[in-house]
Protein backbone atom coordinates (compact mmCIF):
# COMPACT_ATOMS: atom_id res chain seq x y z
CA UNK A 1 0.00 0.00 0.00
CA UNK A 2 2.61 2.60 0.97
CA UNK A 3 4.87 1.88 -2.28
CA UNK A 4 1.66 2.17 -4.63
CA UNK A 5 1.03 5.36 -2.53
CA UNK A 6 4.79 6.78 -3.28
CA UNK A 7 4.50 5.83 -7.06
CA UNK A 8 1.32 7.63 -7.61
CA UNK A 9 3.16 10.76 -5.44
CA UNK A 10 6.24 10.68 -7.69
CA UNK A 11 3.65 10.38 -11.00
CA UNK A 12 2.29 13.25 -9.69
CA UNK A 13 5.18 15.22 -8.81
CA UNK A 14 6.19 14.04 -12.66
CA UNK A 15 3.11 15.55 -13.83
CA UNK A 16 2.94 18.67 -12.05
CA UNK A 17 6.77 19.86 -13.30
CA UNK A 18 5.54 18.72 -16.89
CA UNK A 19 2.71 21.15 -16.11
CA UNK A 20 4.98 23.79 -14.87
CA UNK A 21 7.28 23.54 -18.22
CA UNK A 22 4.37 23.91 -20.47
CA UNK A 23 3.18 27.03 -18.22
CA UNK A 24 6.28 28.67 -19.25
CA UNK A 25 5.15 29.10 -22.73
CA UNK A 26 3.35 32.07 -23.96
CA UNK A 27 3.40 34.30 -27.02
CA UNK A 28 0.71 36.11 -29.17
CA UNK A 29 -0.23 35.67 -32.78
CA UNK A 30 -2.17 38.24 -34.83
CA UNK A 31 -5.64 37.69 -36.26
CA UNK A 32 -6.53 34.16 -37.89
CA UNK A 33 -3.79 32.74 -39.62
CA UNK A 34 -3.34 28.72 -38.20
CA UNK A 35 -1.36 29.21 -35.20
CA UNK A 36 2.17 29.65 -35.28
CA UNK A 37 3.86 26.28 -34.40
CA UNK A 38 6.90 28.48 -32.75
CA UNK A 39 4.59 30.52 -30.11
CA UNK A 40 2.56 28.81 -27.34
CA UNK A 41 1.49 25.33 -29.21
CA UNK A 42 4.78 23.64 -28.72
CA UNK A 43 5.66 23.12 -25.29
CA UNK A 44 8.41 21.00 -23.82
CA UNK A 45 7.76 17.49 -22.36
CA UNK A 46 9.24 16.35 -19.48
CA UNK A 47 11.54 13.93 -22.27
CA UNK A 48 12.72 17.14 -23.68
CA UNK A 49 11.13 16.71 -27.26
CA UNK A 50 8.34 19.31 -28.53
CA UNK A 51 5.11 18.23 -28.51
CA UNK A 52 1.92 19.40 -29.66
CA UNK A 53 0.32 21.02 -26.31
CA UNK A 54 -2.87 22.41 -24.72
CA UNK A 55 -3.73 25.63 -24.50
CA UNK A 56 -5.08 26.65 -20.53
CA UNK A 57 -6.49 30.25 -21.54
CA UNK A 58 -7.53 31.58 -25.10
CA UNK A 59 -7.37 35.36 -24.79
CA UNK A 60 -8.95 37.17 -27.62
CA UNK A 61 -8.68 41.30 -28.46
CA UNK A 62 -10.58 43.12 -31.24
CA UNK A 63 -7.77 44.80 -33.17
CA UNK A 64 -4.06 45.23 -33.35
CA UNK A 65 -5.44 48.58 -34.91
CA UNK A 66 -5.51 50.32 -32.18
CA UNK A 67 -3.05 51.48 -29.07
CA UNK A 68 -5.67 50.51 -26.31
CA UNK A 69 -6.31 46.81 -27.79
CA UNK A 70 -1.87 46.85 -28.01
CA UNK A 71 -1.53 47.96 -24.63
CA UNK A 72 -3.98 45.15 -23.33
CA UNK A 73 -1.76 42.53 -25.13
CA UNK A 74 1.78 43.93 -24.04
CA UNK A 75 0.12 43.90 -20.51
CA UNK A 76 -0.99 40.56 -20.37
CA UNK A 77 2.41 39.32 -21.79
CA UNK A 78 3.86 41.14 -18.66
CA UNK A 79 1.61 39.46 -16.66
CA UNK A 80 1.77 36.35 -17.86
CA UNK A 81 5.62 35.84 -17.75
CA UNK A 82 5.59 34.32 -15.02
CA UNK A 83 2.65 32.24 -15.23
CA UNK A 84 1.96 28.38 -14.75
CA UNK A 85 -0.41 28.39 -17.39
CA UNK A 86 -0.74 28.58 -21.26
CA UNK A 87 -2.23 31.22 -23.10
CA UNK A 88 -2.82 32.53 -26.27
CA UNK A 89 -3.32 35.98 -27.72
CA UNK A 90 -5.54 36.22 -31.18
CA UNK A 91 -6.84 39.39 -32.80
CA UNK A 92 -10.36 39.60 -34.68
CA UNK A 93 -8.91 42.34 -36.69
CA UNK A 94 -12.11 44.44 -36.55
CA UNK A 95 -14.53 41.22 -37.64
CA UNK A 96 -16.99 38.98 -35.79
CA UNK A 97 -15.83 36.09 -38.68
CA UNK A 98 -12.31 36.05 -37.61
CA UNK A 99 -13.52 36.08 -34.17
CA UNK A 100 -15.34 32.98 -34.25
CA UNK A 101 -12.68 31.37 -36.24
CA UNK A 102 -10.27 32.44 -33.76
CA UNK A 103 -12.30 31.27 -30.77
CA UNK A 104 -12.76 27.57 -32.58
CA UNK A 105 -8.93 27.73 -32.82
CA UNK A 106 -8.49 28.05 -29.17
CA UNK A 107 -10.92 25.53 -28.60
CA UNK A 108 -9.23 23.02 -30.96
CA UNK A 109 -6.15 23.61 -29.12
CA UNK A 110 -8.32 22.50 -25.64
CA UNK A 111 -8.82 26.10 -24.08
CA UNK A 112 -10.51 25.94 -20.61
CA UNK A 113 -10.72 29.37 -20.38
CA UNK A 114 -12.23 31.98 -22.75
CA UNK A 115 -10.86 36.05 -22.46
CA UNK A 116 -12.59 37.70 -24.86
CA UNK A 117 -13.40 41.69 -25.90
CA UNK A 118 -15.62 41.27 -28.51
CA UNK A 119 -15.40 43.32 -31.98
CA UNK A 120 -19.37 43.51 -32.03
CA UNK A 121 -21.23 42.33 -28.68
CA UNK A 122 -24.71 40.88 -30.29
CA UNK A 123 -22.05 39.11 -33.04
CA UNK A 124 -20.20 37.50 -30.52
CA UNK A 125 -22.59 35.19 -28.92
CA UNK A 126 -21.75 32.54 -31.73
CA UNK A 127 -18.75 32.83 -30.74
CA UNK A 128 -19.33 32.18 -27.25
CA UNK A 129 -22.20 29.75 -27.41
CA UNK A 130 -19.72 27.64 -29.47
CA UNK A 131 -17.19 27.77 -26.21
CA UNK A 132 -19.92 27.07 -23.84
CA UNK A 133 -21.15 24.15 -26.25
CA UNK A 134 -17.90 23.00 -25.40
CA UNK A 135 -17.49 23.69 -21.96
CA UNK A 136 -15.06 26.34 -21.75
CA UNK A 137 -15.63 28.85 -19.13
CA UNK A 138 -16.38 32.88 -21.34
CA UNK A 139 -14.88 35.76 -19.73
CA UNK A 140 -16.10 39.11 -21.49
CA UNK A 141 -13.23 41.45 -20.79
CA UNK A 142 -13.84 45.10 -20.76
CA UNK A 143 -16.92 45.13 -24.03
CA UNK A 144 -19.78 43.15 -22.67
CA UNK A 145 -21.37 40.27 -25.01
CA UNK A 146 -25.03 40.52 -25.48
CA UNK A 147 -28.36 38.81 -25.74
CA UNK A 148 -26.76 35.34 -25.20
CA UNK A 149 -26.78 33.31 -22.01
CA UNK A 150 -23.35 31.72 -22.83
CA UNK A 151 -21.49 34.08 -21.06
CA UNK A 152 -20.16 33.47 -17.41
CA UNK A 153 -18.20 36.42 -16.18
CA UNK A 154 -17.66 40.12 -17.15
CA UNK A 155 -14.56 42.02 -15.95
CA UNK A 156 -14.47 45.69 -17.00
CA UNK A 157 -14.01 49.15 -15.33
CA UNK A 158 -16.76 51.19 -14.29
CA UNK A 159 -17.82 52.78 -17.80
CA UNK A 160 -20.42 54.79 -16.60
CA UNK A 161 -17.87 56.39 -14.72
CA UNK A 162 -15.68 56.95 -17.63
CA UNK A 163 -19.10 59.01 -19.49
CA UNK A 164 -19.55 60.91 -16.41
CA UNK A 165 -15.93 61.81 -16.02
CA UNK A 166 -15.71 63.43 -19.47
CA UNK A 167 -18.95 65.21 -18.78
CA UNK A 168 -18.10 66.17 -15.68
CA UNK A 169 -14.36 67.53 -17.09
CA UNK A 170 -16.51 69.89 -19.77
CA UNK A 171 -18.57 71.58 -17.25
CA UNK A 172 -15.42 72.28 -14.91
CA UNK A 173 -13.34 73.51 -17.63
CA UNK A 174 -16.33 75.35 -19.79
CA UNK A 175 -16.21 79.22 -20.09
CA UNK A 176 -18.94 81.32 -17.73
CA UNK A 177 -22.32 81.78 -19.08
CA UNK A 178 -25.20 80.43 -21.58
CA UNK A 179 -24.94 79.22 -24.73
CA UNK A 180 -22.10 77.16 -24.92
CA UNK A 181 -21.71 75.25 -27.77
CA UNK A 182 -20.84 71.70 -26.90
CA UNK A 183 -20.59 69.04 -29.93
CA UNK A 184 -21.23 65.41 -28.95
CA UNK A 185 -19.38 62.10 -30.30
CA UNK A 186 -20.14 58.56 -29.20
CA UNK A 187 -18.56 55.36 -30.52
CA UNK A 188 -19.45 52.16 -32.16
CA UNK A 189 -23.31 51.32 -31.58
CA UNK A 190 -21.95 47.44 -31.78
CA UNK A 191 -20.24 48.27 -28.52
CA UNK A 192 -22.00 48.01 -25.71
CA UNK A 193 -19.69 50.20 -23.65
CA UNK A 194 -20.74 53.06 -26.25
CA UNK A 195 -24.04 53.18 -25.10
CA UNK A 196 -22.58 53.23 -21.12
CA UNK A 197 -20.08 55.96 -22.14
CA UNK A 198 -22.91 58.18 -23.56
CA UNK A 199 -25.08 57.63 -20.77
CA UNK A 200 -22.70 58.69 -18.12
CA UNK A 201 -22.06 61.54 -20.37
CA UNK A 202 -25.60 62.72 -20.52
CA UNK A 203 -26.11 62.46 -16.88
CA UNK A 204 -24.42 65.09 -16.09
CA UNK A 205 -24.79 67.30 -19.23
CA UNK A 206 -28.26 67.01 -19.72
CA UNK A 207 -29.15 69.10 -16.70
CA UNK A 208 -27.09 71.95 -18.43
CA UNK A 209 -28.43 71.65 -21.65
CA UNK A 210 -31.80 72.22 -20.14
CA UNK A 211 -31.12 75.23 -18.40
CA UNK A 212 -29.58 76.66 -21.49
CA UNK A 213 -25.40 76.69 -20.14
CA UNK A 214 -24.55 74.63 -23.03
CA UNK A 215 -26.41 74.44 -26.57
CA UNK A 216 -26.20 71.09 -28.54
CA UNK A 217 -24.45 71.83 -31.63
CA UNK A 218 -24.39 68.58 -34.00
CA UNK A 219 -27.48 66.12 -33.32
CA UNK A 220 -30.81 67.23 -33.78
CA UNK A 221 -31.84 63.98 -32.03
CA UNK A 222 -29.82 64.53 -28.54
CA UNK A 223 -31.76 68.29 -28.74
CA UNK A 224 -35.40 66.26 -29.28
CA UNK A 225 -34.29 64.62 -26.36
CA UNK A 226 -32.55 67.24 -23.70
CA UNK A 227 -35.92 67.36 -21.57
CA UNK A 228 -34.89 63.76 -20.61
CA UNK A 229 -32.64 63.17 -17.78
CA UNK A 230 -32.63 59.40 -19.02
CA UNK A 231 -32.87 57.92 -21.90
CA UNK A 232 -33.80 54.41 -22.67
CA UNK A 233 -31.61 51.91 -25.03
CA UNK A 234 -33.39 53.08 -28.14
CA UNK A 235 -33.25 56.70 -27.60
CA UNK A 236 -29.73 55.83 -27.25
CA UNK A 237 -29.46 54.32 -29.72
CA UNK A 238 -31.10 57.05 -32.23
CA UNK A 239 -28.56 59.95 -30.54
CA UNK A 240 -25.17 56.98 -31.39
CA UNK A 241 -26.92 56.58 -35.19
CA UNK A 242 -26.33 60.52 -35.83
CA UNK A 243 -22.96 61.26 -33.60
CA UNK A 244 -21.02 58.00 -34.26
CA UNK A 245 -17.69 57.68 -34.92
CA UNK A 246 -17.25 54.03 -35.16
CA UNK A 247 -14.28 54.07 -32.75
CA UNK A 248 -12.64 54.95 -36.63
CA UNK A 249 -10.49 58.33 -35.92
CA UNK A 250 -10.87 58.71 -39.98
CA UNK A 251 -14.98 58.66 -39.30
CA UNK A 252 -14.28 61.41 -36.65
CA UNK A 253 -12.40 63.35 -38.88
CA UNK A 254 -15.38 63.17 -41.39
CA UNK A 255 -18.48 63.69 -39.10
CA UNK A 256 -16.12 66.75 -37.37
CA UNK A 257 -15.61 68.09 -40.77
CA UNK A 258 -19.26 68.03 -41.29
CA UNK A 259 -20.37 69.64 -39.08
CA UNK A 260 -18.19 72.15 -38.60
CA UNK A 261 -19.11 73.04 -42.19
CA UNK A 262 -23.01 73.68 -41.39
CA UNK A 263 -22.60 75.45 -37.87
CA UNK A 264 -23.64 78.35 -37.74
CA UNK A 265 -21.19 81.27 -36.32
CA UNK A 266 -23.23 80.92 -32.80
CA UNK A 267 -21.71 77.28 -32.58
CA UNK A 268 -18.33 78.64 -33.24
CA UNK A 269 -15.58 80.38 -30.49
CA UNK A 270 -15.10 78.69 -27.39
CA UNK A 271 -16.51 75.05 -27.69
CA UNK A 272 -16.77 71.61 -25.81
CA UNK A 273 -16.29 68.49 -27.28
CA UNK A 274 -17.51 64.97 -25.97
CA UNK A 275 -14.80 62.40 -27.59
CA UNK A 276 -15.30 58.80 -26.86
CA UNK A 277 -11.63 58.23 -26.60
CA UNK A 278 -8.00 59.11 -27.47
CA UNK A 279 -7.83 58.07 -31.15
CA UNK A 280 -11.09 59.70 -31.98
CA UNK A 281 -9.94 62.33 -29.67
CA UNK A 282 -7.19 63.25 -31.58
CA UNK A 283 -8.92 63.51 -34.68
CA UNK A 284 -11.47 65.45 -33.81
CA UNK A 285 -9.17 67.96 -32.10
CA UNK A 286 -6.65 68.35 -34.86
CA UNK A 287 -10.21 69.29 -37.10
CA UNK A 288 -11.31 71.47 -34.27
CA UNK A 289 -8.08 73.23 -34.12
CA UNK A 290 -7.54 73.85 -38.33
CA UNK A 291 -11.21 76.11 -38.21
CA UNK A 292 -10.30 79.27 -37.52
CA UNK A 293 -13.65 80.05 -36.17
CA UNK A 294 -12.78 77.98 -33.32
CA UNK A 295 -11.16 79.96 -30.97
CA UNK A 296 -10.77 77.48 -27.92
CA UNK A 297 -11.74 73.82 -27.19
CA UNK A 298 -11.67 71.55 -24.60
CA UNK A 299 -12.12 67.74 -25.66
CA UNK A 300 -12.32 64.55 -24.01
CA UNK A 301 -10.59 61.32 -24.28
CA UNK A 302 -10.05 58.09 -22.73
CA UNK A 303 -7.77 55.24 -22.93
CA UNK A 304 -4.03 57.09 -21.46
CA UNK A 305 -3.11 56.43 -25.34
CA UNK A 306 0.76 57.34 -25.31
CA UNK A 307 -0.13 59.60 -28.16
CA UNK A 308 -2.74 61.30 -26.32
CA UNK A 309 -0.32 61.87 -23.16
CA UNK A 310 1.76 63.53 -25.40
CA UNK A 311 -1.30 65.50 -26.91
CA UNK A 312 -2.44 66.37 -23.47
CA UNK A 313 1.51 67.88 -22.28
CA UNK A 314 1.28 69.87 -25.61
CA UNK A 315 -1.85 71.25 -24.60
CA UNK A 316 -4.23 69.37 -28.08
CA UNK A 317 -5.86 67.35 -25.92
CA UNK A 318 -7.63 68.78 -22.70
CA UNK A 319 -7.76 65.12 -20.96
CA UNK A 320 -7.96 61.20 -21.13
CA UNK A 321 -9.85 58.52 -18.48
CA UNK A 322 -7.14 56.32 -17.89
CA UNK A 323 -8.02 53.27 -17.36
CA UNK A 324 -5.44 50.83 -15.85
CA UNK A 325 -5.36 48.05 -18.09
CA UNK A 326 -2.57 45.88 -15.43
CA UNK A 327 -5.39 45.68 -13.31
CA UNK A 328 -7.92 44.60 -15.66
CA UNK A 329 -5.60 41.90 -17.05
CA UNK A 330 -4.91 40.96 -13.55
CA UNK A 331 -8.12 40.98 -12.60
CA UNK A 332 -9.13 38.39 -15.85
CA UNK A 333 -6.17 36.33 -15.09
CA UNK A 334 -6.98 35.70 -11.66
CA UNK A 335 -10.39 34.86 -12.37
CA UNK A 336 -9.34 32.51 -15.12
CA UNK A 337 -6.85 30.62 -12.68
CA UNK A 338 -9.56 30.89 -9.89
CA UNK A 339 -11.37 28.51 -12.86
CA UNK A 340 -9.10 25.93 -13.31
CA UNK A 341 -8.29 25.52 -9.99
CA UNK A 342 -12.28 24.33 -10.11
CA UNK A 343 -13.25 27.46 -7.39
CA UNK A 344 -15.41 30.36 -8.14
CA UNK A 345 -14.33 33.52 -8.50
CA UNK A 346 -15.14 36.48 -6.33
CA UNK A 347 -17.61 38.85 -8.28
CA UNK A 348 -18.29 42.52 -7.29
CA UNK A 349 -21.50 43.35 -8.96
CA UNK A 350 -23.09 42.22 -11.80
CA UNK A 351 -24.38 43.41 -15.59
CA UNK A 352 -27.71 42.54 -17.58
CA UNK A 353 -26.38 41.46 -20.77
CA UNK A 354 -29.92 41.33 -22.02
CA UNK A 355 -30.66 37.87 -21.44
CA UNK A 356 -29.48 37.24 -18.05
CA UNK A 357 -27.53 38.72 -15.23
CA UNK A 358 -23.71 38.49 -15.87
CA UNK A 359 -21.36 38.19 -12.62
CA UNK A 360 -18.77 41.15 -12.92
CA UNK A 361 -15.94 42.39 -11.53
CA UNK A 362 -15.73 46.03 -12.04
CA UNK A 363 -11.91 48.72 -11.35
CA UNK A 364 -12.36 52.14 -10.93
CA UNK A 365 -10.92 54.88 -13.60
CA UNK A 366 -8.81 57.92 -13.10
CA UNK A 367 -8.97 61.32 -14.78
CA UNK A 368 -5.70 62.41 -16.19
CA UNK A 369 -4.97 66.12 -17.44
CA UNK A 370 -1.99 68.48 -17.72
CA UNK A 371 -2.17 68.40 -13.73
CA UNK A 372 -1.58 64.88 -13.09
CA UNK A 373 0.18 63.25 -15.75
CA UNK A 374 3.13 62.76 -13.78
CA UNK A 375 1.60 61.15 -10.86
CA UNK A 376 -1.47 59.06 -12.47
CA UNK A 377 1.24 57.42 -15.39
CA UNK A 378 4.68 58.26 -14.44
CA UNK A 379 4.61 57.65 -10.78
CA UNK A 380 2.82 54.60 -11.02
CA UNK A 381 5.54 53.70 -13.10
CA UNK A 382 2.33 52.87 -16.56
CA UNK A 383 4.38 54.97 -18.79
CA UNK A 384 8.35 56.17 -18.65
CA UNK A 385 8.40 59.73 -18.51
CA UNK A 386 10.93 59.19 -21.39
CA UNK A 387 8.29 58.07 -23.46
CA UNK A 388 7.16 61.92 -23.70
CA UNK A 389 8.80 65.29 -24.35
CA UNK A 390 8.05 68.39 -22.09
CA UNK A 391 7.65 65.85 -19.37
CA UNK A 392 9.62 67.20 -16.46
C1 LIG B 1 -13.12 50.36 -24.81
C2 LIG B 1 -12.30 51.61 -24.98
C3 LIG B 1 -11.80 51.71 -26.42
C4 LIG B 1 -12.97 51.53 -27.40
C5 LIG B 1 -12.48 51.46 -28.84
C6 LIG B 1 -14.23 50.34 -25.82
O1 LIG B 1 -15.02 49.23 -25.67
O2 LIG B 1 -13.63 50.29 -23.50
O3 LIG B 1 -11.21 51.58 -24.08
O4 LIG B 1 -11.22 52.96 -26.66
O5 LIG B 1 -13.66 50.35 -27.12
O6 LIG B 1 -11.70 50.36 -29.06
Amino acid sequence: MFNKGKNLWFLLVAVLLAFMLAGCTEGSSGEVEEPDVDSTDEVESDDGEESSGNIDVGIVLPTRDEPRWVQDEQRFKDALADSDYTTEILFSQGSSANELQNVETLISRGIDVLIISPHDGDAAGAAAQAAADEDVTVIAYDRLITNTEAVDYYVTFDSFAVGEAQGNYLIDQAEEGTGIPLYLYAGAASDNNAFLFFEGAWSVLQPKIVDGTFVIANSSEAEALSDQAELTRDELGRILGQVTTNWDPNEAINKAQTHLTSASDDLKGDVLILAPNDGTSRSIADTFAADSDISSYVVTGQDAEMASIQYIIDGKQSMTVFKDVRRLVTDAMGMAVTILDGATPETTGSYDNGAKEIEAMQSEVIVVDQENVQSALIDSEYYDASDFTGLE
